[in-house]
């Protein structure tokens, strides 16, 4: 987003390139460029998505060469002699990663589901809800304004499963938003045919986020009915295989899942070689056949961040957006300091955000875009974050 830093091309190996930021590399993927070493570009979740003039990187550097050294300064601080759990994934976290951190911004363009999980609010047989669909030109709008006012470099595109939005239309709005507003674009809208994805692929598209929810197979087809845990698995392989970066995660505190099951979920995670961790606390919806479930706690959500962090010191784990609802002022910080290093910010137009009731009471529906990012900017800044692309591993 508007915090983020260029980085040089310093090598270039076919498609894989190497980027410096400062004293840091990282390694980067290049679809759309034609690339000379030397040259400068915005990197996000390890692919070049914007080519900058040479003048106007040096410009932004040397604004940012000091901050960023500063900002090295508070991690390491913030880091030494780790004792809790959380401290001690969160000195991990610096040591393998740096003090890079993601920001994502998230548009929710349809709340309809076809499909009936039992612990989502949106689901098909949740009558009580207000259904909405945002136009196509009005997603385009929203992605135009995230990436050139707000300056945001990836952006989630996430629905229900909602097969209005068929193939053509989800390629028109793909197209011009790769036109519009390049960024890198990650798809969240569930199960769709391969041929589709292909063609997204195609379009310009990059991502997929989509979990598998539980790596218990048996508890998998009581909460997602008629639909099996190998169909999701084999979906997120074929995708990776296509050359998507593939976000995937599972829900914490599910009823029914036990300790052991939450230790498969993470290394189910990472057997899928995802370029970023998306798990979240579970937080029970009033309309659903779940409604009298327990929230889970602040700390096992942290819990399952810091083992995370511990297991696989190269992932990239997302604080998610439920972690937040947990505790709205306490939780974002405490998920970056136990290990997480990329966050989501909400950018679906205030008259729909309530309605995207996954589940109740998300974080700051009535805040808007600019004070989230402020706030969220300055709790990076505060905890020495820099917008340092993770890059590839
Ligand atoms: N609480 C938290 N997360 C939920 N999701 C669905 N329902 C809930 C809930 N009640 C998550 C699922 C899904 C993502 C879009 O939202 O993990 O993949
Ligand atoms: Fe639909 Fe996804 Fe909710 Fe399931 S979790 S009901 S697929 S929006």
């Amino acid at each position: 987003m508007c915090y983020s830093i260029p980085g040089k091309v310093i090598d270039i190996n076919n498609g894989a390139i190497t980027l410096e930021y400062f004293d840091e590399k990282r390694k980067a993927r290049n679809d759309f460029y034609e690339l000379a070493l030397g040259d400068y570009v915005y990197a996000q979740g390890g692919f070049v998505i914007q080519q900058i003039p040479t003048e106007e990187a040096q410009e932004i550097l040397k604004t940012w060469k000091d901050f960023f050294y500063k900002l090295q300064e508070v991690d390491l601080a913030l880091t030494q002699e780790p004792k809790s759990l959380y401290q001690l994934a969160n000195n991990s976290r610096r040591k393998y990663l740096g003090n890079s951190c993601c920001v994502h911004g998230i548009i929710e363009f349809s709340n309809y589901c076809h499909n009936d999980c039992l612990y989502c609010g949106l689901r098909a047989s949740n009558m009580s809800l207000s259904r909405y669909r945002m136009a196509a030109e009005e997603i385009i709008q929203t992605a135009e304004q995230a990436a050139g006012e707000f300056g945001f470099k990836a952006l989630v595109l996430q629905s229900g499963e909602d097969l209005f939005f068929d193939e053509g239309k989800l390629l028109e709005i793909v197209r011009q938003i790769m036109e519009k507003a390049p960024a890198l674009l990650i798809l969240s809208f569930g199960e769709r045919s391969l041929e589709i994805y292909q063609k997204l692929f195609e379009a310009g598209a990059r991502g997929v986020l989509l979990r598998f929810e539980t790596s218990n197979s048996g508890l998998y087809e009581k909460m997602r009915p008629r639909h099996q845990l190998e169909e999701r698995l084999k979906l997120l392989k074929d995708l990776k295989t296509m050359g998507y970066l593939i976000m995937t995660g599972f829900l914490i505190g599910l009823p029914g899942q036990s300790e052991d099951d939450l230790l498969n979920d993470i290394h189910l995670a990472a057997s899928l070689e995802p370029e970023m961790f998306s798990f979240g606390p579970f937080i029970s919806h009033p309309e659903t056949p779940l409604k009298n479930a327990p929230r889970p706690s602040l700390d096992q959500a942290l819990t399952a961040i810091a083992r995370t962090r511990l297991l696989y010191p190269n992932a990239r784990i997302l604080a998610t957006t439920a972690l937040e609802t947990l505790d709205k002022e306490k939780a974002l910080r405490a998920g970056l300091m136990a290990g997480a290093n990329s966050l989501m910010i909400n950018l679906t137009p205030k008259k729909y955000r309530s309605l995207y009731e996954i589940y109740p009471k998300k974080a700051n529906p009535e805040d808007n875009t600019q004070e989230t990012i402020k706030k969220v900017l300055t709790l990076l800044q505060e905890l020495g974050r820099a917008p340092t692309d993770l890059g590839l591993n």
